[in-house]
């Protein structure tokens, strides 16, 4: 497994810009880039259409889903939506949402199908307070999950709702993995899921790539635990 490359930074808004950045530098090289939900990327999905209008060469996927509708407040579809696909001037090449509102299992299976053997370029994950990352939380069986790319698995954290979520070994086999963390929620999970052993009660501690450059852009309070 590779190491990952921290990169500090100061405040919520410098990760937004860094991480944006890395979304127009992914656009520029017609990447196919794999979205996380979530609260926290939201502003750099806002930069990255401002800095990257032209997605026409791009194919977007979503690393989970919860399973409502797409304009429910709680999809991370209707999210990537509002920050970032209305605001483009050239829409994505193909937008490959997962539909969660067919719930779980069949969400996942029509997701898998979706997914074939495409290859995944730039994979974005948050990580939760609890270090679960996309929809793989500890504990729960989807973690161990090695014979499918896609699965439905239930809620660890709010919104309790039901969720589909891409395997860690399809994670892993992205060209490149970029997580986006800050506030000082995710300080002991920062903690654990990269100063601290791969444990499956952390599945962000399990997720690097492969074969590709895993990095971790993170604000000051998000990194305060491993940080001298
Ligand atoms: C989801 C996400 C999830 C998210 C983390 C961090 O559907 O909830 O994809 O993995 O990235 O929970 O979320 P926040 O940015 O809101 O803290």
């Amino acid at each position: 497994m590779s190491d990952v490359e921290l990169i500090v930074l100061a405040d919520p808004a410098a990760v937004a810009e860094a991480v944006a950045q890395r979304m127009a530098d992914a656009v520029a090289a017609g990447r196919s880039i794999v979205l996380t939900g979530g609260k926290t990327p939201e502003q750099a999905y806002e930069r990255a259409a401002a800095l990257a209008p032209d997605w026409s060469g791009v194919e977007v996927w979503w690393g989970d889903e919860r399973c409502v509708p797409p304009d429910d407040e709680n999809s991370n579809f209707g999210m990537a939506k509002r920050a970032l696909l209305d605001r483009l001037e050239q829409p994505p090449l193909a937008v490959h949402r997962i539909e969660g509102e067919l719930g779980k299992d069949a969400a996942a299976d029509a997701y898998e199908q979706e997914l074939g053997s495409t290859a995944l370029d730039l994979v974005l994950l948050g990580i939760g307070p609890d270090g679960h990352i996309a929809s793989l939380f500890p504990g729960k069986p989807a973690v161990e999950v090695t014979d499918r790319r896609a699965v439905g698995t239930e809620p660890g954290l709010e919104p309790w709702v039901d969720r589909v979520t891409l395997a860690l070994p399809t994670l892993r086999a992205a060209g490149e993995i970029l997580f986006v963390i800050s506030g000082e929620a995710k300080a002991d999970a920062v903690r654990r899921a990269f100063a601290w052993e791969p444990s499956p009660e952390t599945p962000a501690s399990l997720v690097r790539a492969e074969s590709g450059r895993t990095t971790a852009i993170l604000d000051r309070a998000a990194a305060a635990a491993i940080e001298a």
